[in-house]
């Protein structure tokens, strides 16, 4: 089925703000060229036992961006991994720099009206729980967008698109980038 042949054999790993898509893409990608998934926000609730909200809640922001710092060194010692990051990870100059290490950094969009689409049912989402509105979207996307921009080896809009569609046009532009 796949057009578009994997010749890399580094980790990518997708970015981007919640909802554009990286979860839904990652397994789909691990589906088509034969990678393993990590989840970075799963691997970091089964490691304390704990949702996301409730690392929020109990152990604060930072300790979760440090969980965050510290799986992605590990990661980075392996291969052959498609990684869902979570959404805040390249606001961190070290994560960015330990992606590049050992991988491809593929930044996905989604207009902030889709996000608000894919995020309004969820309740895992700690920095937009009591806060699911167009406006709060938007400027949160417009405070990472420049670090997100800057990280991206590749950009790829999940827009309208199916995830085979999305996995397609990431091969290829990995590909031609070498
Ligand atoms: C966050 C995004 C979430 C999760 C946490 C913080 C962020 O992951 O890591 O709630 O700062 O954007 P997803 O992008 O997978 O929703």
């Amino acid at each position: 089925m796949n057009k578009e042949k994997k010749q890399f054999d580094g980790n990518i790993f997708l970015i981007g703000f919640m909802g554009t898509g990286k979860s839904t893409v990652a397994r789909a990608f691990a589906k088509y060229h034969a990678m393993d998934v990590v989840e970075m926000d799963e691997r970091i609730e089964e490691r304390n036992v704990m949702s996301i909200s409730d690392i929020f809640k109990h152990r604060g922001e930072l300790f979760f961006r440090r969980e965050e710092t510290e799986l992605l060194r590990e990661i980075g010692t392996q291969k052959n991994k498609i990684v869902s990051c979570g959404g805040g990870v390249p606001m961190r100059e070290e994560n960015v720099a330990e992606m590049k290490k050992s991988g491809k950094v593929v930044l996905l969009t989604a207009t902030p009206q889709t996000v608000l689409e894919r995020v309004k049912d969820g309740h895992n989402r700690p920095l937009l729980e009591n806060n699911k509105q167009l406006e709060t979207i938007e400027e949160l996307m417009g405070q990472r967008k420049t670090a997100y921009e800057k990280a991206a080896d590749i950009v790829v809009s999940t827009e309208k698109k199916e995830a085979l569609e999305i996995c397609q046009e990431i091969m290829e532009k990995i590909n031609r980038e070498g």
